[in-house]
């Protein structure tokens, strides 16, 4: 064999050497660092639930998602599989596969699961998109609807997001399939059939945009205020959180909050995430920005006692729904793609253990 030959064989194998004490490192340099206690640990001693929204998808083949999930909340959201397109794909056709692997999780981890959204004017199927039915079918199908799904899980789910995001920003009635077919009064009939079919739920309405003072929340107010004035089973108000770095409403926020549990409702933040938009600082100061507000907000929500449940709309960001709708994924959440917890977890733990 020629010298030369020898010699790129044992560099060869050297490189090979080097490059798999990489691979094997690379692995263990990553792996989350293990936080000493829970958000759940916390959230429990002060009897307070604490939740994220789940992406059946990384649930079921992302094991260290799992773990990470019930270790972190004491309460889930289904991101999407609870959405009529989903439940409900042909007008014959249910399928409950993903709804029911997340209520046996929630199950064998003490977890509850808060039911979103029954109604909503997004998510709707083709087959009802353009079935050309009449008033009286749009309404049998929509109490169908809710009969089938409420009374499966019945005494399972406690909190259902009834209705959400029924108004526009400028104030207006969304323009919704349910209101073209039925008209404004499908609200007052959703509230009222969940409660006949399950006295013990609790009804949420659910929005987006409407955390700060403004023509939004004010139509949001009036709507649940003319819910209670006429009767109608409506328990509580859940406010979404999507927000950006650069948000610095939080007086607003709690300021919105208190009229909404003057109306006597309950009060929960939904689909917290503070997407981190390009060109805001440095990363460090991202991440500090971040996590002010995700502390601000928690506080907000602990400082109001009827605030009670607060939940972030995923946790890690390896999977956030940002990337579909912002385009890119802006790391709006709490832990980073490898499980680590960011600056916007360890102030979720400060504010808890306050
Ligand atoms: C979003 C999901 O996160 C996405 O995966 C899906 O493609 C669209 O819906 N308000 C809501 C949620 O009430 O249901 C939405 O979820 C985000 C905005």
């Amino acid at each position: 064999m020629p010298k030369s030959y020898k010699f790129f064989q044992a560099i060869a194998i050297l490189f090979t050497l080097i490059i798999s004490w990489f691979t094997w490192q690379i692995p263990s340099a990553f792996a989350a660092a293990e936080p000493e206690t829970s958000l759940r640990a916390l959230a429990e001693k002060r009897g307070i639930l604490i939740g994220a929204a789940v992406d059946m998808k990384a649930l079921k083949s992302d094991p260290k998602y799992g773990e990470v999930l019930a270790r972190e909340f004491n309460a889930i959201l289904p991101e999407n599989a609870m959405k009529l397109i989903l439940l409900h794909p042909e007008r014959d056709r249910y399928n409950f596969t993903d709804t029911d692997i997340l209520m046996e999780f929630a199950k064998s981890h003490q977890m509850q699961v808060h039911g979103h959204p029954l109604i909503w004017h997004y998510a709707i199927p083709q087959w009802l998109e353009s079935g050309n039915f009449t008033r009286e079918q749009f309404i049998e199908i929509l109490h169908d609807y809710i009969k089938t799904v409420v009374t499966r899980y019945r005494g399972q789910i406690k909190v259902w997001y009834v209705v959400n995001e029924s108004i526009n920003r400028d104030g207006s009635l969304e323009d919704s399939i349910w209101l073209r077919k039925i008209g404004p009064e499908y609200i007052d009939l959703a509230y009222r059939w969940v409660h006949e079919l399950d006295p013990e739920a609790r009804l949420f309405y659910n929005e987006y945009s409407a955390e700060e003072v403004g023509q939004k929340a004010d139509a949001v107010y009036q709507l649940l205020q003319g819910l209670i004035q006429r009767g109608v089973p409506i328990h509580g108000v859940g406010l979404q959180m999507h927000k950006d770095v650069d948000w610095s409403s939080a007086p607003q926020l709690i300021e919105n909050m208190k009229k909404l549990a003057a109306l006597g409702l309950d009060l929960s933040i939904t689909e917290m995430d503070i997407y981190i938009k390009e060109g805001f600082g440095n990363q460090q100061q991202a991440l500090e920005k971040q996590a002010q507000i995700y502390g601000d907000t928690l506080q907000a929500c602990l400082s109001i006692p009827q605030c009670v449940y607060f939940s972030i709309w995923g946790f890690s960001d390896r999977y956030t729904w940002a990337s579909s709708w912002r385009g890119s994924q802006g790391a709006p959440l709490i832990f980073d793609e490898q499980y680590r917890p960011k600056p916007a977890y360890y102030a979720m733990q400060e504010v808890l253990s306050r």
